[in-house]
């Protein structure tokens, strides 16, 4: 691995302008100079079914490149019903095949939870956290990222305007680029 370590950056979210999309975007920018960080979004991924595999859609085969292209990965995302929404375990599974060819094996990875509820996601956190264990996936444990009340931290144009959280964000950030760096030794 080479500086700066390139980093996916999935977003659990389909909506326009959503939340986890937004953070991710901030995080981007506020990335220091040895991480690139690429938005990953999930519009065009189709359903994973095992009947497939033979002849993988391209969608797939984008998907898994890009992933298999990155050092790292670092997904942000939303909370669905205490758990994390369909469209990115389908994102999990297609990148996981075919069996024994795991896209995701061994890259270090992070996540960043998000709500505007007061939990921060921390069941969608964990949730996922289940799956990247079985991935084999090293993900940074310090600091935790359950972000709540995002509600008011983006403004019209989409800029991120409460400050505490920028402050978690920048120190989020950092933490994940010297884990990054301690990975690749
Ligand atoms: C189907 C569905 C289930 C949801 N379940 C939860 C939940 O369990 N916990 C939570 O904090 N928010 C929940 N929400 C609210 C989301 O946090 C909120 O819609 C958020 O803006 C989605 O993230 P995004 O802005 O990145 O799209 C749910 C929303 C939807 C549409």
């Amino acid at each position: 691995m080479a500086t700066p370590y390139r980093v996916a950056v999935v977003i659990g979210s389909l909506r326009n302008n959503g939340f986890s999309l937004r953070i991710g975007q901030a995080l981007a920018k506020l990335a220091p100079d040895t991480l690139k960080l690429e938005i990953v979004t999930l519009h065009d991924l189709s359903f994973y079914n095992q009947d497939l595999e033979a002849n993988a859609p391209a969608d797939w085969t984008a998907f898994r490149d890009k992933i298999k292209a990155s050092d790292a990965v670092l997904f942000v995302t939303p909370e669905y019903n205490r758990s994390i929404p369909g469209v990115l375990k389908n994102a999990v599974d297609v990148g996981s095949r075919p069996y024994g060819k795991s896209a995701f094996d061994n890259k270090p990875a992070g996540v960043v939870s998000n709500s505007p509820g007061a939990i921060g996601a921390f069941g969608a956190n964990h949730h996922l956290r289940q799956c990247l264990t079985f991935l084999n996936m090293p993900v940074l444990q310090q600091p935790e990222a359950y972000i709540g009340g995002v509600g008011d931290a983006f403004n019209e144009a989409g800029e991120l305007v409460k400050e505490p959280l920028r402050e978690f964000l920048q120190k989020y950030i950092d933490a994940f680029a010297a884990w990054v760096a301690q990975q690749a030794k």
